[in-house]
């Protein structure tokens, strides 16, 4: 394993100049974007429209688990292209909004508007009680993030996961944002996360087995001494949010199930830059790392096609959202 040869800026003291090249120290410059993230206040949920059709957990709060089959019929996959379309436009909305000072919650009422406007569902609000319209992962955290009243520092990195329920189907997609300037380790983090999703991606077609996925991500990451997150996994989506098909993110040679035409799931590796073992926040929710030290996340939707996939949550530009990397990022 190859470990990075950027410097890690939490081993800066208090007093060291800031990694920024402002010529302050860093307790007066970025340290603060290195204080553990911690729960603020979250508002109370946001009502969605009557006109705006509701999947079926939007009243109840219930998971729904339907056996929905893996392989989609050529009308699903249509509208779920749609839909992914969609999703895709709305993250890229409020990613844009991402400067520092803004709160999650400022974040959630924009993906909230504009789930709405695009005449979708947000599909976290209620799914399985979760309170808000998108996850909001800051740093250290892992995933599933609750919007709340913390405002982003300068030097942080954000995960935006927002998915779209409209015509029927949902569009899965997440993509993690540098916040102002952040340090080269980090973005680094950022964008090896991505490539690891791209890489994923070219290996998806039907008749071959699903741990090829898994292992290009873990390769990846490892070349680069960061670690693949095992508990949150990548999965079937369509009709419902989260169906049975599920997708690892790092190599099992077990996994022996042969990806097929037609099949549509998401792949969205969460890379951590130390330890990959996560514990949970009191509200059951919010996931982050026992070592307190940050993670990236990029995820897609696909549908397999005859000789390949197609990303169904790209935006109609065809660029991705989230931070490019750059490179200046020396590995
Ligand atoms: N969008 C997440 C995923 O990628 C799931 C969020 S579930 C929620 O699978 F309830 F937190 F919204
Ligand atoms: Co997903
Ligand atoms: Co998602």
């Amino acid at each position: 394993m190859n470990r990075s040869a950027l410097p890690d800026p939490t081993r800066l003291r208090a007093n060291d100049p800031c990694f920024c090249g402002s010529g302050r120290k860093f307790k007066r410059c970025h340290r603060a974007s290195f204080d553990p993230v911690r729960a603020a206040v979250v508002s109370p949920p946001r009502s969605v429209p009557e006109e705006i059709e509701r999947p079926p957990y939007a009243d109840t709060g219930e998971r729904s688990v339907r056996g929905e089959p893996d392989v989609k019929s050529a009308d699903v996959i249509e509208r779920m292209r749609r839909t992914g379309s969609a999703a895709a436009e709305v993250l890229r909305i409020v990613g844009d909004a991402i400067t520092p000072g803004i709160t999650t919650d400022e974040l959630d009422v924009i993906c909230h508007e504009a789930s709405i406007a695009a005449g979708g569902y947000p599909s976290p609000l209620n799914y399985g009680g979760f309170p808000k319209s998108v996850c909001t992962s800051v740093n250290e955290v892992i995933c599933h993030g609750i919007p709340d009243s913390r405002a982003l520092e300068d030097g942080d990195i954000v995960n935006l996961d927002v998915t779209l329920y409209r015509e029927g189907v949902h569009g899965d997609t997440n993509a993690t944002w540098c916040v102002g300037t952040v340090d080269p380790l980090s973005r680094q983090l950022v964008r090896v996360t991505r490539e690891c999703l791209e890489k994923a991606i070219a290996e998806v077609a039907p008749g071959r087995p699903f741990n090829r996925i898994g292992r290009v991500i873990q390769e990846h990451a490892e070349a680069h001494g960061f670690g693949v997150v095992r508990a949150f996994i990548g999965h079937g989506v369509g009709e419902t949010f989260h169906s049975d098909l599920a997708v690892l993110h790092y190599h099992d040679p077990r996994d022996t199930r042969v990806i097929a035409e037609g099949m549509t799931f998401t792949i969205e590796p969460m890379i951590a830059l130390g330890d990959w073992h996560h514990r949970m926040w009191d509200d059951d929710w919010t996931a982050v790392t026992r070592d307190g030290r940050r993670t990236a996340q990029f995820e897609h939707t696909l549908v397999v096609t005859s000789d390949g996939c197609d990303v169904i949550t790209l935006h109609p530009d065809g660029a991705w959202s989230g931070e490019p990397g750059s490179s200046d990022d020396l590995t």
